[in-house]
């Protein structure tokens, strides 16, 4: 690392006698076109610049840490040693522009477009309905492209790779998959199922056609520029220089060249993919003034095969292939390390990452958890370091690594190869992480043994370890004390004793997870005990060692993914409905194509304002103090800065909040979290803004409390009020009558919304009357007006919010984004000029906060046969330091409303507790406060049947609600349709054979395990909407309505909503936005009833306008919207007309416990199975059936994708997605890095949704239902059915009824709960006697 000062070796600017100060010119391709860069700048990425320099804008920002794919694209190089031309999949957003000298970059906008003509790659994720708020599209698109230019038909495994580095939050995945399946040799089968009118007839009728896409042809590909080629056939390599604001970029021709550059900057970092380097300079502030770029150097890119040589530029996909053309090759007692390092290869970032970074890259590095040093290690990798002095070769061992990140070389040495032995014949590797795919290791291993020659008996071994230290290490005293000793169980003894001593882990260690990963070490050296004993058992013949069991051999199994399949079931179109009437059909979302080419604008992609200005906020990093000062003296005076902005300038009211006052806009006295947003800094560019952000100093007074947790709030009574109770019958009585009573707790992690597109607000004061617009991503436009009019001091008329769309809101745009949104508001106003704030990623984890965690407390009274008599809950939840939405209907409320799930009991108590607490404010995401309600339910239910030793699935039935029944707020269940969908889902799962399936494979196994579980849901629908339509003289027609786009299909639904009502084709209707200034003083787009609500107000509205002889005929028949369950206040007017809408009838008193909370439920059943590894904790989700109520679908492809993926951002709730938080509020997971989605690898292997047939909804738009939230509760089935799956572990450690398990059920929690010898060598520390690393807040 250097700082600033050590800019002072650099080499003077203007020091014309300096080679390397005659600044040269880039020169590369985009799609086609010749860029030559005279300035070019060594920090901006490739990304930044095609958005902000070329506006090709179609790349997009999810992450910039090379964790979500969302900006890939291609980079072509013709490689003269090789002699060919390579294409790569690349993250833009970590490729430096000065690295593509005399490269192609291909992006979205470079291979097809709306206006001209689509690639095949993106018509068909747009026709496959694999694009929903489409922020993740053109990075999707520029996967499968690189992939197709390199491999025209490929098979499924290769699809799966080239997108280990791509996520998306919206689709579940499932129809991108399905869509690009069409690409590979496997024919393409239908596999979508619709059902007549009759309900029992399953007729083929895809959600799309194949027969209608348009066949990929690789010879109309882009061609690699010629000019390029020429230029990089007849040119010889150059030194090349560029020097920027900060950093000198220098990119030596030679070896020799290279080390002379390293002997005169000795600081200098050597950049080869810069995905470890780019991190350090974009996250942790590190400066590195001279940077060495030595890819296009021979000798660092050469491979020799004698000895298996790699040069150290080489990148790990280059090093991946020839390792597997050697193990194709060669015998295979020579391949064991060979074979290691590519299964360390198969889950090492995604193909993005591995296209570019260097094997020398991840050594230098010397993290403790590299996936790639504890192999080299074990294997006894030999690697050749040079300086200028020449060359010396060292072993890589325990002394290779004297400190954290720290290697022997010295300044001046650079690391020139690595040689990989062929000789060790048993040998395994292991890495052990929260995710499969693109995921940090937790443990990884690498470990190796010989045996005295036809013997077991261990003549040398290594064990070593990453992810136990500070290094990676080896386990030498265990190593040594196995030698001269047989492979036998005394040897697993000995060894396991032994790691459980010298691999220890103080309590409070940096990562957590403390006693799992000392369990890992003894569970991983297992395995690979169990390995090398299978192998010596079949190769040793003289019976030196015994037969691995039966039932244990799937401990050495390394995983295998299936190719995921899919079965969607949904209602055909009645007989009659006309052709051009396209509700219930399954149309592509409207801007899908758009989405796919990289057109579709959102907030941030507005080209720049002349004059426009950037932001970056000023946070607290105390979780509760005084503010004594804030010093922007330094970066008043950086380069760019324009000013500061802090509360004093807020000419309005800096008293703010969604539901209640009691925030502000900008801190001025105390600060309440970490993360509690102080100032902002405006500068001329995102990248100035940032620096000076980080130089203005704050000084504080720690106050008391320090609240972070729930168990915190609780010692301190520190809740918000009221604290709501529910209560009907008499539990006292209940749990009297019942014949047992049980009490139990739960505890249920928060959830990071993850929209891929992080908040962003443009905002354009018009320089008169106060006026000011604001384009913004946000669900709640009119709420954003409100509070940013609020902070002007001028009143709501003057601000005009609008709304393009949004890149996913999921609830976390609903309140939240307002804050933001006002603070750039007020800088704009103060300097008059626009101002742009597209927050980080790791900025946007950090202040905005996200899904409540709960903790539950229960006691249930129950018969024996299973009936639920009485139950008592209390809720607590971490509300954080603001009340938002937790207490209202949004959260609190609504766990109390969900508290039953689907369960009909006569008596019940409960209450709800919101937790004030020292953390940024939690807030409103999918299904708000019911799954975290609903989880405490299923978790009791399944404490019930494990009791009294009875099928789950049967207590769960025998306690469903059924028509008639009454809910605990007195609500009387109309057309309730959870029997039907339960029944089907357990025909359409095949339940039993399954059951019968599961309970065999687990007599069979021991070390693996595999759980199943059904769960209901059923959800509450309430909320307000308003639309307009336009009607132009030449008949086409305007649509705006209230609702906001976030790619749940909204504005589609509504355009056929209207083309139905109107009567005519929906290329005649057109949504352009969501504008305060059109529809004003709307709901959020929120709580799943934004279709209902909308359609309802676009159907009112557009009934009205069909009598407009504009659309070319007359309707004199159809009067006011004749819905009696629809309130609504219409006003007629001739060319255009606006209608507002609200849910009748609403409102519950929790006094009286009288009165209507929803307005009807949405209802739905899932069954999962699961497998575990019972040594590992990693689990599998090998089957999901859904069945899913949604009334008369308005479109089934997009309802589908809705339930598909909720049930997968559900799948991430309970089983994947960890906050970790300091003891002192810290938030340590802020971005794709450290805190895991589920990705395409994480969709259950087999997936059937069914959408019920003949369950018409009378109370909402053509008798459709609410679709956004409900699913995503049924995730809770993989959650349940792990639980099961730990039951049959624990079993055979002789454990059995109801335990504890939280959420999420990470491998984590499953490998503590499946208690066994391995886990009783490592009990975990008492707690009280150290401060652990991370909390459960
Ligand atoms: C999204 C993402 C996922 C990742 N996943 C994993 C993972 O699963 N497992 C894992 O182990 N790592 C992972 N990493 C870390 C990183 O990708 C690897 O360490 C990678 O191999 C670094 O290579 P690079 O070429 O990009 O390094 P750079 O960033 O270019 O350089 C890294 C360091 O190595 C030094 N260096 C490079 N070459 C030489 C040389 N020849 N001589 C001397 N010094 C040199 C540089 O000066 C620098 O200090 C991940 C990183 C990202 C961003
Ligand atoms: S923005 Fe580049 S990977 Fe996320
Ligand atoms: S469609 Fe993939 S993130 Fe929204």
């Amino acid at each position: 690392m250097a700082n600033l000062t050590e800019k002072i070796l650099l080499p003077h600017r203007d020091d014309l006698n300096d080679p390397y100060m005659i600044g040269d010119e880039l020169v590369f391709f985009v799609n086609g076109k010749k860029i030559t860069e005279r300035q070019a700048e060594p920090e901006v990425t490739l990304l930044t610049y095609l958005r902000r320099k070329l506006g090709l804008t179609g790349t997009k920002l999810g992450c910039a840490e090379g964790g979500c794919g969302a900006c890939t694209v291609m980079i072509s190089k013709y490689h003269p040693h090789l002699g060919r031309l390579v294409h790569h999949s690349v993250n833009s957003c970590l490729a430096p522009v000065c690295s593509l000298h005399h490269c192609a970059v291909t992006t979205v906008e470079g291979i097809g477009s709306v206006a001209g003509k689509l690639h095949p790659v993106q018509e068909r994720i747009a026709m496959s309905h694999g694009s929903q708020c489409g922020f993740c599209t053109p990075g999707i698109v520029m996967s499968m492209y690189a992939l197709l230019r390199n491999n025209p038909t490929p098979r499924m495994v290769d699809i799966e790779e080239a997108f280990q580095g791509n996520l998306c939050r919206c689709t579940g995945y499932r129809p991108i998959l399905e869509g690009y399946k069409t690409f590979t040799t496997c024919r393409f089968q239908v596999n979508v199922l619709t059902v007549c009118c009759q309900g029992n007839i399953l007729l083929p009728a895809p959600l799309y056609n194949p027969a209608d896409f348009q066949p990929l042809d690789p010879t109309q590909e882009i061609i690699f520029p010629p000019e390029l080629m020429s230029l990089v056939k007849t040119q010889s390599p150059t030194r090349l220089s560029f020097m920027g604001e900060r950093v000198l970029w220098l990119q030596p021709a030679s070896l020799d060249e290279l080390l002379d550059l390293k002997a005169r900057y000795p600081n200098a970092k050597l950049v080869v993919g810069n995905t470890e380097v780019g991190i350090e300079m974009k996250f942790k502030n590190l400066l590195y003034p001279v940077i060495l770029a030595p890819s296009y150097i021979p000798e660092l890119n050469t491979i020799e095969h004698t000895d298996l040589v790699f040069g150290a530029s080489c990148s790990l996909t280059v090093l991946g292939d020839v390792l597997k053309t050697a193990v194709a090759s060669l015998p295979t007692h020579q391949t064991g390390v060979l074979i290691a390092v590519l299964e360390q290869l198969r889950w090492f970032a995604g193909l993005q990452i591995r296209n570019v970074a260097a094997i020398g890259g991840n050594i230098i590095t010397a993290s403790p958890i590299s996936d790639l040093n504890p192999v080299f290690m074990a294997a006894g990798c030999k690697l050749t370091l040079m300086s200028k002095a020449g060359p010396r070769v060292v072993v890589m061992d325990e002394n290779f690594f004297p400190g954290y990140r720290r290697t022997i070389l010295t300044p001046e040495e650079i690391l020139l190869s690595v040689l990989i032995p062929y000789t060790v014949k048993y040998f395994a590797a292991y890495k052990q992480s929260p995710r499969r795919e693109d995921d940090i290791s937790i443990v990884t291993s690498g470990m190796s043994v010989t045996f005295a020659e036809g013997t077991a008996v261990v003549k040398e071994m290594a064990l070593s370890y990453g992810g136990m230290a500070a290094t990676t290490v080896l386990a030498k005293y265990t190593a040594s004390g196995l030698l001269g000793k047989q492979w036998g169980e005394e040897l697993l003894q000995d060894a396991c004793a032994s790691l459980a001593k010298e691999m220890t882990l103080h309590p409070s260690a940096p990562g957590g997870m403390v006693t799992y990963r000392r369990a890992l070490t003894l569970s991983l050296f297992y395995k690979f005990y169990l390995t090398v004993q299978r192998k010596l058992a079949a190769e040793v013949k003289n019976g030196v060692c015994v037969e691995v069991r039966a039932d244990y051999v799937s401990a050495t199994e390394i995983y295998h993914q299936n190719t995921a399949s899919s079965v969607q079931i949904f209602q055909v179109i009645p007989e009659g409905q006309k052709e051009e009437d396209v509700v219930g059909r399954p149309m592509m979302h409207l801007s899908a194509m758009k989405q796919a080419t990289g057109e579709a604008i959102y907030c941030d992609d507005i080209p720049l304002y002349e004059n426009e200005l950037h932001l970056c906020l000023i946070t607290s990093t105390k979780a509760h103090a005084r503010i004594l000062s804030i010093d922007t003296s330094e970066a008043d005076v950086m380069p760019g800065v324009v000013t500061c902005v802090l509360a004093k300038d807020i000419p309005g009211s800096n008293v703010t909040g969604p539901a209640f006052y009691d925030e502000t806009v900008l801190a001025d006295h105390t600060v309440t979290c970490v993360g509690h947003i102080i100032g902002a800094v405006v500068a001329d560019t995102q990248a100035h803004a940032k620096r000076a952000a980080s130089a203005v100093k704050v000084s504080y007074e720690d106050l008391q409390p320090v609240i972070i947790t729930i168990q915190d709030a609780i010692t301190h009574q520190s809740f918000y009020q009221p604290i709501r109770t529910l209560q009907r019958g008499d539990t006292k009585q209940g749990f009297t009558q019942a014949d047992h009573v049980l009490e139990g707790e739960i505890y249920m992690g928060g959830q990071e919304h993850f929209y891929l597109e992080t908040n962003a607000t443009v905002a354009v004061p018009k320089g008169e009357d106060g006026e000011m617009e604001l384009f913004v991503s946000t669900q709640a436009p009119a709420k954003t007006q409100a509070l940013v009019a609020k902070a002007l001091g001028v009143p709501a008329n003057r601000v005009v919010v609008r709304v393009k769309r949004m890149g996913g809101g999921f609830g976390g745009k609903e309140s939240r984004s307002t804050i933001l949104s006002t603070v750039v508001a007020v800088a704009a106003h103060k300097l008059k000029r626009p101002v742009r704030c597209m927050l980080d990623r790791d900025e946007d984890m950090l202040v905005t906060g996200g899904r409540h965690p709960f903790y539950g407390q229960y006691k249930v009274g129950y018969m024996k046969s299973g009936k639920v008599v009485a139950l008592k809950v209390t809720f607590y939840s971490n509300a954080g330091n603001s009340m938002d939405l937790s207490f209202s209907v949004s959260i609190m409320e609504r766990a109390l409303f969900h508290m039953e799930n689907s369960y009909n009991i006569a008596n019940v108590w409960g209450r709800g507790y919101p937790c004030k607490t020292n953390l940024p404010s939690n807030t409103a995401f999918r299904g708000f406060g019911g799954p975290q309600g609903m989880l405490v339910a299923e978790s009791w239910i399944n404490d019930v049947a494990q009791s009294l030793g009875l099928p789950t699935e049967q207590v769960r039935r025998l306690n469903l609600y059924k028509q008639g029944d009454t809910t605990p707020y007195s609500q009387i269940l109309e057309h309730i349709t959870l029997d039907r969908c339960w029944d089907e889902c357990l025909e359409t799962a095949h339940y039993k054979q399954r059951r019968a399936a599961v309970d065999q494979y687990n007599r069979n196994h021991r070390w693996t395990k595999r759980g199943l579980a059904i769960v209901p849901t059923k959800f509450g629908i309430s909320f307000t909407a308003a639309a307009l339509v336009h009607i132009y003289t030449d008949g086409s027609v305007l649509l705006t309505h209230g609702g906001t786009e976030m790619g749940q299909g909204l504005h589609t639904k509504m355009v056929q909503v209207a083309s139905r009502c109107l009567d005519i084709p929906t290329s005649k209707i057109h949504i352009t936005e969501t504008s305060t200034s059109t529809v004003p003083n709307t709901s959020p787009t929120a709580a799943s009833a934004s279709s209902d609500l909308n359609g309802a107000a676009v159907q009112c509205n557009a009934m009205h306008s069909v009598a407009n002889p504009l659309l070319g005929r007359q309707h004199p028949d159809i009067i006011l919207n004749p819905d009696p369950n629809l309130t609504l206040v219409a006003h007629l007017m001739p060319l255009f007309r606006r209608a507002f809408l609200r849910t009748p009838d609403l409102g519950y008193d929790f006094e009286t416990n009288a009165g209507r909370a929803f307005n009807y439920f949405t209802y739905g059943v899932a069954c999962s199975e699961v497998e575990i590894d019972c040594l590992t904790g990693s689990n599998t989700n090998l089957h999901t059936t859904i069945v899913m109520d949604v009334g008369n679908s308005l479109n089934p492809a997009l309802d589908i994708g809705q339930v598909e993926g909720g049930f997968i951002q559900g799948v991430g709730l309970f089983t994947l997605e960890e906050l970790k938080y300091s003891p002192q509020g810290y938030l340590f997971t802020r971005g794709p890095g450290m805190y895991k989605i589920p990705a395409f690898g994480d969709i259950p292997t087999d997936l059937t949704v069914s959408l019920l047939r003949d369950a018409p909804n009378q109370k909402a738009i053509f008798s459709s239902k609410a679709v956004g939230e409900p699913p995503l509760f049924l995730a809770a089935s993989v959650f349940f059915a792990i639980k099961d799956a730990i039951t049959a572990a624990r079993a055979e450690s002789g454990l059995s009824g109801p335990f504890r398990l939280d959420s999420p059920a990470t491998p984590e929690r499953i490998r503590n709960a499946c208690e066994d010898r391995f886990t009783k060598m490592c009990p975990p520390a008492l707690p009280g006697t150290f401060t652990p690393w991370a909390v459960t807040v």
